[in-house]
């Protein structure tokens, strides 16, 4: 069936593709946007609060979106005021979070123990999220389980009866980002002392960390190897700002490498991309940062990084991993990625491939001969990161490319294709339309 792509302006419609003619430099400056992953599990904190919660400058990440819908499911308030989202969960009055809302995204799961530990009971159907592995919630399971829970896992509901909640040491068998967070939030609503070791250290625990203690909660050790909660403080309301998007960050980056140019990200924590600054000090490009600016001066075509391995902060990051394959794909010389963290986090490869890319993967190991021209195609975004890759190769990518299916890109960057624009990038975002599909 013919398509047509018809221009769009407005954000968020059901059937949207990005339209890219490569080739541009990039130059001029790019503000981050506050951390989506650092969003979520906060939005997911205000459950706990009993006030009027304003979170400044929030970009409107689909994901976003659907946790506002998640509070508002639940009997809390949560509207944008301008730029800033405001959410009371004084009111909250359900403990169930059905299907519809768990399943659109990962972060649903984050609910469970704030819900839990608000109303002391819980019914939460399993969270959704990119298609990137399996993605287990078993560690979330049993540490909630520790602190005293009753958790049943039945007809795709996790029900958590809280009666006999109690403050106690976890150890996590593996530092999970999703797992360290929810059990932080459950332990704030459990009275006595609650340690978390071998806790996840991303820079977003650490944000939670804040987040918990602007709003009276009592909370340390965020970035250590044991967090210490003090729970049973009633949270009151704040006014807060999220940590700036290392993702982000990172991905425009790595298109002002593959592109070429002068690129000034600002509003961007320099410390947080430390593994891929690292990496990039290799690729014949000069990037510098101050205070919360990086600039990436990009003069000639990138010399491959070598090789890349995904790991647990401040290893190099899984989110991350799609886009150094992209910008192997157009360095000079072969590069080797190896993904450790999820098991299915390459379905990007065969979609390079239609690119020209000359790339071989095989149980998350990844191995790229650079080329030096890649070629448009019509491509499907299969992740979020995945998608931003796409974005990146056909920037460079000789001639017009097409990305279908970017809402799973809208889940995690905001205003991606202005961004860009501004950046010289040529992109659009269109409407697909089918001809004779309309009624
Ligand atoms: C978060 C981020 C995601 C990032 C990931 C790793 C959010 C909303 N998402 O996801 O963007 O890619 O951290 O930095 O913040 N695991 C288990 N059992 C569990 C939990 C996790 O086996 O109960 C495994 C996962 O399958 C995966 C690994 O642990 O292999 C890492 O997962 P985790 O750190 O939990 O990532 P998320 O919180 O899902």
């Amino acid at each position: 069936m013919e398509r047509l792509y018809l221009e769009t302006n407005e954000h968020r419609k059901a059937s949207e593709c990005f339209l890219i003619i490569g080739g541009n430099h990039l130059n001029g400056e790019v503000e981050i946007d506050c951390a989506k992953n650092s969003l979520l599990p906060i939005i997911a904190a205000t459950i706990l609060v009993e006030g009027e919660v304003e979170l400044r400058k929030v970009p409107l990440y689909s994901d976003v979106l659907v946790m506002c819908d998640i509070i508002r499911h639940l009997g809390g308030k949560a509207v944008f005021n301008g730029e800033n989202l405001i959410i009371d969960c004084s009111g909250l009055d359900k403990n169930c979070l059905p299907n519809e809302l768990s399943a659109s995204v990962r972060s649903s799961i984050f609910t469970l123990g704030p819900i839990l530990g608000r109303m002391r009971s819980a019914k939460v159907a399993y969270p959704g999220g990119c298609d990137i592995g399996l993605r287990p919630i078993d560690l979330h399971l049993k540490g909630v389980r520790e602190l005293g829970a009753k958790v049943v896992e039945k007809n795709g509901y996790i029900y958590a009866s809280g009666e006999k909640l109690k403050s106690g040491d976890i150890i996590l068998s593996f530092p999970s980002v999703g797992a360290t967070e929810n059990l932080m939030m459950l332990a704030v609503a459990i009275e006595g002392e609650t340690r978390i070791f071998n806790p996840a250290r991303e820079p977003e625990i650490n944000d939670l960390q804040d987040f918990i203690n602007a709003c009276g909660g009592d909370v340390s050790g965020a970035g250590s190897n044991a967090i210490v909660i003090k729970g049973g403080k009633k949270l009151h309301g704040t006014s807060f700002k999220a940590m700036p998007d290392r993702i982000e960050t990172g991905t425009y980056i790595i298109a002002s490498v593959m592109c070429g140019g002068e690129v000034v990200l600002k509003n961007c924590n320099p410390q947080h991309n430390n593994a891929l600054l690292s990496k990039l000090s290799k690729t014949a490009c000069k990037i510098t940062a101050k205070d919360d600016i990086i600039k990436i001066e990009a003069r000639s075509r990138p010399i491959s990084f070598g090789e890349v391995e995904t790991a647990v902060y401040p290893g190099f990051p899984t989110d991350l991993q799609a886009p150094m394959t992209a910008l192997a794909s157009v360095s000079d010389g072969y590069s080797l990625v190896v993904e450790n963290l999820f098991e299915a986090r390459s379905k990007h490869v065969g979609e390079l491939l239609k690119m020209g890319c000359d790339i071989k993967t095989r149980n998350g190991i990844t191995i790229i001969n650079g080329r030096e021209k890649l070629y448009g195609a019509d491509v499907f975004s299969p992740d979020l990161r995945g998608g931003a890759s796409l974005v990146l190769a056909g920037l460079v990518a000789e001639g017009y490319t097409t990305i279908e299916n970017i809402k799973l890109i809208d889940r995690g960057y905001y205003k991606l294709a202005e961004k860009l624009q501004r950046l010289g990038g040529d992109i659009k975002r269109l409407e697909i339309s089918r001809r004779g599909c309309d009624s």
